[in-house]
């Protein structure tokens, strides 16, 4: 990662993109916190999140690293010097990553789980409630979680440290078409069952009355999450971006993608937890309630059902992937180690971090809670301030249209990076802390 020599196309950086963003957030993390929020009212608010506050987020990122040709931290040194504050950004977003990836590998671990399971067609013979019974027992257990747990992060630190990353891209083009054409299956298989319109009810008919300052938090906490911001991740992918890229139509695609995926996977799991008397704020363990009763229904069950958690492991991978680095590009630049050395420290350190999540669920709940409601939401308030404010008009339209062709709609673009995005996620927070 370390020459500057560009990704050879716009879909090679989109894919990149598309593969840190893309991962559990989609699949395991937005329709179990849709369901504890509301369903269709979280829904709505989610997806105004991402595009009055999420694109222009990811365009900001992106734009700040291309313009720097650096991660974050070397970005703001030169982007602002004598401006040490927003060095902060950095250190919140590493700080994040460390966070997030130590209860990301929990839950990637119970992926490994269930594709061992799967292909065991230990899932196959089992009734709701018993499946139900299954993932609470494994998840509430110790030992094998935190063996899965251990094994991902080490083949995480394993692809960080041999800078194969060009290698899981290349397959993640393949393989994340294939993991949305699986979901599209499921969907189709889902919104057939018995009870089906109850499901798409819930996801799709927002209640107002469902609506408090809890689930707008959570709605925009989701939104950076799950588009992996407000860490510098997107902008270290900007520094790969070629100057002659459309940076505004990559960053809506990333953006679309990643919604998409969100969506049909909620399509693909509500139908099913009305049908199969599977309560909808169930929790972490939503989807891994929920998804093998419909692949017990399905022609094919078997083979879908393994090809599903793998892939869903491979999605986790190739996020986490983009997690670990963020920390150790901070060991390495900040403390100047060995990219080895780094590695094997930061992967350490977390699994540490992992065992305690492991152990006591409510500092998993804590982390995830914290890292996606406060930090990257904060940290999003400093990137906007710093494209609105610091780079203004003049300079991010010059960086927007090196590729030679007028952007519309910059006077809005600058509208929301000035004022109103800063201004929103305050207004959540303070909502959120019952200040106003
Ligand atoms: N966006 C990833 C997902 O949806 C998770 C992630 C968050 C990755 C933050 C990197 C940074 O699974």
């Amino acid at each position: 990662m370390d020459q500057r020599d560009g990704f050879s196309n716009k879909f090679g950086v989109i894919a990149a993109a598309a593969g840190s963003a893309i991962g559990l957030g989609n699949i395991w993390r937005f329709p179990y916190v849709l369901g504890q929020n509301g369903g269709g009212a979280f829904l709505l608010i989610y997806l105004f999140f991402i595009v009055a506050i999420g694109v222009p987020v990811l365009l900001s990122e992106l734009l700040i690293g291309r313009k720097a040709q650096q991660g974050v931290f070397g970005a703001f040194r030169v982007l602002a010097p004598g401006f040490k504050f927003f060095k902060i950004v950095g250190v919140m977003g590493v700080g994040a990553a460390f966070l997030i990836l130590s209860f990301y590998a929990v839950v990637a671990g119970w992926t490994i789980e269930y594709t061992v399971l799967a292909t065991a067609n230990q899932l196959g013979d089992k009734s709701p409630a018993e499946l139900a019974t299954l993932f609470s027992d494994f998840s509430s257990s110790f030992w094998r979680p935190l063996f899965y747990m251990v094994v991902f992060m080490a083949l995480t630190a394993a692809i960080v440290m041999g800078g194969v990353k060009n290698g899981i891209e290349k397959y993640s083009k393949i393989l994340m078409p294939l993991l949305l054409l699986i979901i599209i299956v499921l969907c189709i298989n889902s919104v057939t069952l018995d009870g089906a319109m109850q499901g798409l009810s819930f996801l799709f008919k927002p209640d107002f009355s469902k609506i408090n300052s809890d689930v707008i938090l959570e709605a925009l906490g989701q939104a950076f999450f799950s588009l992996s911001l407000g860490m510098g991740i997107i902008a270290t992918y900007g520094s790969y971006v070629q100057k002659k890229e459309n940076l505004l139509q990559t960053a809506v695609s990333v953006s679309f993608a990643d919604t998409l995926i969100a969506v049909l996977a909620g399509v693909a799991i509500f139908p099913a937890v009305f049908a199969f008397g599977i309560k909808p704020d169930a929790g972490p363990g939503l989807v891994f309630v929920t998804l093998p009763n419909i692949f017990n229904q399905m022609m094919g069950g078997y083979f879908f059902a393994v090809g599903f958690f793998i892939l869903l492991f491979i999605a986790a991978l190739t996020s986490s992937v983009s997690l670990l680095e963020v920390v150790v590009a901070y060991i390495t630049e900040e403390l100047k180690l060995k990219r080895k050395k780094a590695t094997i420290i930061g992967a350490f350190l977390i699994t540490v971090f992992g065992i305690f999540c492991v152990a006591y669920p409510v500092l998993f709940t804590s982390f995830e809670w914290t890292t996606s409601n406060i930090l990257l939401p904060l940290s999003g308030i400093l990137i906007t301030i710093f494209v609105g404010w610091f780079l203004g008009k003049k300079q991010t339209r010059a960086e927007l249209e090196s590729h030679g062709s007028k952007i519309r709609m910059i006077g809005l673009l600058m509208l929301i990076l000035k004022i109103f995005a800063p201004i929103a996620i305050a207004l959540v927070f303070l909502n959120n802390l019952n200040l106003i």
